[in-house]
């Protein structure tokens, strides 16, 4: 869920949540809500995208003192107008918007259900509105109330409200993203950056267990018990530009194209040609050389398969795990361990509490991250960027490859192996990535097969996270069947489900064992499938497959990377021949802040 709140003279609030909102969309879109405070607040909530709120807000309702907006990934009821947030109480007091999750809320809407406190919605969300009320009840000032509320509430939670006839915004975090913005004549508060860097670029990051009263002349930041907390103010350097689609149909298409430029900023200043090494400043104080494990979701997980196989190449002995995983049994971690977080966003819920177990019991935890001052980023003893610039798509795409790349120069830093091939290939990889871009036949190949059955990827050695992650993207956007396995592996039972009508997409890039992926390939054309070998050997490969997707050569360690922006490609055509909504699919958001 994505929250916004604005107070200040900068701009009509209406304006500046909607634009909020519209920053905030990846983070879900099931529905999406707005109060604006004046003499009353006026709230409206819609299901579905922003749009949809944006056309039933009437025009003569725009002035207000301060307002907060919602976008809304549904945990606790379905998607409806009744169940988009903002929340108000009974008598439209106060509105309230929240993401996360209120673990005690049945327990606490039984007990205000019984003092009278009339529910409308399914929500954990509502009890807040209620809670504030109640405290009003008993004489509390509102920012006793809110407070007071929010001291009743066990989970995870960002919380943001607005009270009737108040220019005041307040606000507290628990386990769940919360930055304040400071403008030049207004304030704002927000789950991430992206809803409010049109505005401002100047921000304080808010840390569990604080509170915020925001007000257009300033903001003050409270400790649990209400003492004043000392703030840095940290500037972004995201260009509001970026958070643009810049002429592409989709988020998802500008940011495959943005990737050599991501992957020059990951590389900037942390590899010399000069003398053939590889420096990560962030990492100049991490001293280790015990084993490596790796915790991710999703995409990340699929970076840190790779990540942890090139760790192991290099000498050190690494695992990967899900997050959501890592601590349902024993945690596999010992004290000697660096637990690597592998996450875009810095926020996904599950592995930040699987780095989060790690760090109780006494391991060395390191974030990889896009985001600055993201909760992995400040829990973490270590923290790597990986500068890919603000993604909106929620489908990963420059992310992973920057993730990739900032894995490659993590494992050299760790394994204290590198060479100038290495150094020289990392510097190349940029170009090549463009001559992809500009040469593709992703969308003709999508074409052809447009209408399958099923999707398939498989591949070996590094060549197999990418073919996990071609699979996973082509089901997020397409919401077609696709599966991806390591390639040997399709033998013992996926081939069961390989016909004529299953296209196999075989990722032999920089591959080192041509010949068993080759006999994998004929495996499956054995059984009719058509092959589209994704390769830079297609000389050796083509003859083996209906079609060729072809890949510069980059080294059996780089060669993947280049591969995986084919299978972006793909994804993306039939995605979009088959006209789905490519950079919101359905169901899914980009930062998953629940376990
Ligand atoms: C969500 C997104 C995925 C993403 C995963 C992990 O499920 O839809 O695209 O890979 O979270 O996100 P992270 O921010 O931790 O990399």
């Amino acid at each position: 869920c994505g929250i916004i709140g604005y107070t200040g003279n900068e701009g009509d609030v209406l304006d500046v949540l909607m634009t909020g909102l519209s920053g905030l969309e990846y983070r879900g879109y099931d529905s999406a809500g707005v109060a604006v405070s004046n003499s009353s607040l006026s709230v409206h909530k819609r299901e579905g995208e922003v749009s949809a709120l944006e056309a039933a807000v009437p025009d003569d309702d725009l002035d207000g003192l301060a307002g907060i907006g919602h976008t809304r990934w549904s945990t606790h009821g379905p998607p409806s107008d009744e169940n988009a947030h903002p929340h108000t109480d009974a008598e439209s007091t106060v509105a309230v918007v929240h993401n996360g999750i209120i673990e005690n809320y049945q327990e606490l809407r039984r007990e205000l259900e019984a003092d009278g406190y009339e529910f409308t919605s399914e929500t954990d969300t509502e009890v807040i509105p209620h809670l504030i009320r109640a405290a009003l009840d008993t004489g509390a000032d509102r920012e006793e109330a809110f407070r007071e509320a929010i001291h009743r509430l066990e989970g995870s939670y960002a919380v943001a409200a607005v009270f009737n006839g108040s220019e005041t915004v307040y606000a507290a975090r628990n386990e769940s993203p919360l930055v304040l913005g400071i403008g030049d004549d207004g304030h704002y508060l927000a789950s991430d950056v992206p809803a409010f860097i049109e505005f401002t670029d100047q921000v304080v990051y808010l840390e569990d267990g604080q509170f915020a009263r925001v007000n257009p002349s300033g903001i003050v930041v409270t400790d649990e018990q209400g003492a004043v907390v000392e703030t840095a103010i940290e500037t972004i350097d995201w260009d509001p530009e970026d958070a643009g689609k810049s002429g592409y149909d989709h988020y998802m298409l500008k940011e495959i194209h943005e990737q050599p430029t991501a992957i020059r900023k990951c590389l900037r200043e942390r590899v010399s040609e000069l003398e053939g090494t590889i420096d990560v400043d962030a990492l100049a104080d991490l001293e280790h050389d015990g084993p490596v494990q790796f915790v991710a979701c999703g995409t990340s997980y699929h970076a840190a398969l790779y990540g942890a196989k090139l760790l192991r190449e290099r000498g050190v002995p690494a695992q990967c795990f899900l997050a959501s995983e890592y601590e349902v049994d024993a945690i596999p971690a010992i004290e000697e361990t660096l637990v690597v977080g592998v996450t875009q966003s810095g926020e996904t819920a599950d592995t930040m509490s699987a780095l989060r177990a790690a760090n109780q019991i006494g391991a060395m935890t390191l974030a990889l991250t896009n985001v600055v001052g993201s909760s992995a980023a400040r829990e973490c003893d270590h923290v790597m960027y990986i500068r890919a610039g603000p993604e909106i798509g929620v489908a990963a795409t420059k992310t992973f490859a920057s993730q990739q790349v900032a894995l490659a120069m993590l494992s050299s830093v760790l394994s204290g192996e590198g060479s100038m091939e290495f150094v020289e290939r990392l510097r190349d990889l940029p170009d090549q990535i463009q001559k992809v871009l500009d040469e593709s036949n992703a969308r003709d190949i999508a074409d052809a097969y447009e209408g399958s059955d099923a999707y398939f990827f498989i591949g070996r050695g590094y060549n197999a996270p990418v073919a996990l992650e071609g699979a996973l993207k082509m089901k997020e956007i397409s919401y077609e069947h696709a599966e991806g396995f390591a390639a040997g592996e399709l033998k013992h039972g996926p081939l069961a489900l390989v016909t004529d009508q299953t296209p196999v997409f075989a990722v032999i890039a920089g591959d080192t064992n041509v010949s068993k992926t080759l006999g994998n390939v004929k495996e499956v054309e054995a059984r009719g499938a058509p092959v589209v070998a994704v390769t830079d050997s297609p000389e050796q490969v083509g003859q083996y497959a209906d079609h060729v997707l072809e890949v510069p050569s980059a080294g059996p360690l780089l060669t993947p990377i280049l591969a995986n922006i084919q299978l972006q490609l793909v994804s993306y055509w039939v995605a979009n021949r088959m006209g789905r909504s490519i950079d919101k699919p359905r169901n899914l958001a980009k930062s998953v802040t629940v376990e």
